[in-house]
């Protein structure tokens, strides 16, 4: 664990009065981790952060002198980051976007519209003939994954509402041709999140390389940039058991040469992988009790906080940090449960615990991404979690 949450939890459990419930994030590890991944990309590599996965301020302040811009998913998401960081490169996708919001992408003038459909690209014509500009494009698009194999969460390579299907693409790009308004950059994938395996993610990479190629070969286009999504997966059963991002750029490196696409700019845009880690969530269990045979620890907080493991339908990686008290179970299996008057709030399901007592603390991992922004918040009127934003290098400008 990072030596610097360690040293918040220390703290807090001397001083805390109250059962504690709160979201701490290391953000000099976040900024490390994230240099790392900038700097193993090979040359023609941008690393993009996808906004979506927490867009929390400190998180983007963090991250905005290292990666080379942000994703935006919806006008919200848009707004604030151009509130936060005017100066920053900005790309804008997601499904159903309303008129509003591509306008205020095209007055903000972001580097890129991600578009997702036919009838969005006839509406983004009206907007430039009405606002006398253009807008910069790339094609989303959802290939069929030729065998390649999925991960559990899926957003292309099968029926999905993400993307234009490639029947469609002539269309698009006769609609381009034929309005110089829309200046088409390239093609942009995401067919997956939640990868764990490098190969696979570099067979799907050599999936995109030859599917443009062979588009650019069939209609005689110039896609000088593609975006190649993020979906860098976290294995939340493995918690130490990391994507190994250096050799995946090494790789990569190889097959750029292999598949000569040295001249394509490649565009990353990665959310789980760059910050889940550094986020913690910390419960304190407030009761033990048995009920029809099963242990269970009731701790301050919940999935209206925390959602990630109801989410995905797992057990999320935990330790105990233990307290003042005696233990009341030695070497139980414990469901961790939190204060919803749900039989969902379950945060993880009959996990083998060697000490527990009321007063320790529940301390989950990997609760950087896709965890309180996508929680429930206002279910049972519970108070929010302290958010504590950690960092050595920045102390005082937090
Ligand atoms: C279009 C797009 N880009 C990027 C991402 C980020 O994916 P991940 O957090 O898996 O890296 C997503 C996630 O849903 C997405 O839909």
């Amino acid at each position: 664990m990072s030596p610097l949450i360690e040293q918040q939890l220390t703290q807090l459990q001397q001083t805390a009065d109250e059962p504690v419930c709160a979201y701490l994030y290391d953000l000099d590890a976040l900024a490390a981790h994230a240099r790392q991944m900038r700097e193993a990309l090979p040359a023609n590599c941008e690393l993009f952060y996808a906004a979506k996965a927490n867009p929390m301020g400190p998180i983007l302040d963090t991250l905005a002198p290292i990666v080379d811009g942000f994703e935006a998913a919806s006008g919200g998401e848009l707004a604030w980051l151009a509130e936060r960081h005017p100066q920053q490169r900005l790309l804008f996708g997601g499904p159903g976007k309303l008129n509003s919001e591509l306008e205020a992408a095209l007055r903000l003038g972001v580097e890129c519209i991600h578009v997702e459909s036919l009838t969005e690209l006839e509406r983004l014509v009206g907007l430039c003939a009405r606002l006398g500009c253009t807008a910069k494009l790339m094609l989303r698009m959802n290939i069929p994954l030729d065998g390649l194999p999925s991960t559990k969460l899926a957003m292309g390579g099968k029926p999905t509402p993400f993307g234009l299907d490639p029947d469609d693409l002539p269309e698009a790009l006769a609609l381009v041709a034929e309005h110089p308004c829309l200046v088409l950059q390239g093609f942009h994938f995401h067919l997956m999140s939640h990868q764990l395996d490098p190969q696979a993610h570099l067979a799907l990479m050599r999936l995109y390389f030859r599917t443009v190629k062979g588009w650019q070969a069939q209609y005689g286009l110039e896609a000088k940039v593609l975006n190649v999504g993020g979906g860098i997966g976290v294995d939340y059963q493995q918690p130490d058991r990391l994507f190994d991002w250096p050799a995946f750029c090494r790789e990569l490196q190889a097959l750029i040469i292999a598949e000569q696409m040295t001249g394509t700019r490649l565009r990353f845009e990665c959310g789980r992988f760059i910050s889940a880690r550094c986020g913690y969530y910390v419960m304190e269990v407030l009761d033990i009790k048995r009920n029809h045979g099963e242990w269970f620890a009731i701790a301050r907080g919940g999935t209206h906080h925390f959602r990630t493991p109801a989410a995905q339908g797992h057990d999320h990686p935990f330790y105990v940090l233990r307290g003042r008290q005696p233990a009341r179970l030695r070497d139980a299996h414990v469901t961790l449960v939190g204060q919803l008057c749900t039989p969902k709030d379950v945060l993880a399901r009959r996990q083998p615990i060697p000490e527990l007592a009321i007063g320790d603390w529940l301390v989950f991992r990997h609760a950087g991404a896709y965890a309180w922004n996508i929680s429930h918040q206002h279910f049972l009127m519970h108070p929010a979690p302290e958010q504590i934003f950690l960092s050595e290098r920045a102390q005082g400008e937090l």
